[in-house]
């Protein structure tokens, strides 16, 4: 699938749309240290010492350029400075903007993230390295859908499923925000079509899927991602920009 639109712009505010930005973190296109600083300023005193807390230099610099593009991007949804929006946590840990505005869901890995937008509408975001994982068999016997190891088997565990499977069940766990407390076996997914997941089971009950709409693509020719949210079928503006610092202009 397409990425469209890399242009930087206002959302559309007369037409609901749900915007994607990913982006790279480990980016060597401009000096890592300038661009980390950068990235640091714009957080608050509460981000700062979470960062701080941090052991290891690469998922330190992963929630610090996550952290200051999700401001950026924020700014520009809500009109509230970047540096001064305010975030709270759901009891089961989902962060929303204070203040409100709009909905927004953050995914990142192995270098690159993953920011969902949109103004009224709970959504959830999901992105993973396709890589060859040698526990992908042991971890979908484990947390997957029998009709999804059925599925997996049959494509010989095939990285590309596995990841499809996995960012489309975590998307929709990120739209309802539950984290962990719901089931994943709960969660069926169909990816048979590469770019669109298609929610069979939410629940334990067949039914409970309803009305739930999932997109997925592929970022930077390495990631998967997806999209999860309940409609109305609203227009998804996929974009990919460079570096974090881009989201903040
Ligand atoms: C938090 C959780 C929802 C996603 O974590 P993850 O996949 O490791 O990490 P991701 O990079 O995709 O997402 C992390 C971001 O999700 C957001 N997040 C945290 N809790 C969340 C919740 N309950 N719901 C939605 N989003 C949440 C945060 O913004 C976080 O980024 P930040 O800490 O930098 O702000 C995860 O802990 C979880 O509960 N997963 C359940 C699914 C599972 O176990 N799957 C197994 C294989 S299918």
């Amino acid at each position: 699938m397409e990425c469209g639109n890399k242009e930087m712009g206002a959302p559309n505010q007369t037409h609901e749309v749900i915007e994607i930005t990913g982006f790279i973190t480990r980016s060597e296109a401009i000096e890592p240290d300038s661009l980390y600083k950068n990235c640091y300023k714009l957080l608050n005193e509460e981000e700062k010492a979470r960062a701080n807390r941090f052991l290891h230099p690469k998922p330190r610099r992963e929630f610090v350029q996550t952290r200051a593009a999700l401001r950026g991007l924020l700014a520009r949804w809500t009109g509230i400075p970047a540096p001064t929006i305010e975030f709270s946590l759901t009891a089961a840990g989902k962060p929303f903007v204070a203040m409100g505005g709009c909905h927004f869901n953050v995914s990142h890995s192995h270098g690159v993230s993953l920011i969902g937008i949109c103004k009224n509408q709970a959504l959830g975001v999901d992105l993973e390295e396709i890589r060859d994982l040698p526990s992908r068999e042991g971890l979908a016997r484990r947390w997957f859908h029998p009709q999804e190891v059925i599925a997996l088997e049959t494509s010989g565990w095939d990285p590309h499923t596995f990841f499809a499977i996995w960012t489309a069940k975590e998307a929709v766990v990120k739209a309802l925000g539950t984290g962990l407390g719901f089931g994943m076996d709960e969660v069926w997914i169909d990816a048979k079509l590469p770019g669109k997941p298609l929610l069979c089971q939410l629940g334990k009950s067949p039914n409970g899927h309803f009305n739930w709409i999932l997109q997925g693509n592929v970022l930077q020719g390495t990631h998967l991602a997806c999209v999860a949210y309940q409609g109305p079928q609203l227009p998804i503006v996929w974009r990919e920009l460079g570096n974090p610092l881009d989201c903040i202009k």
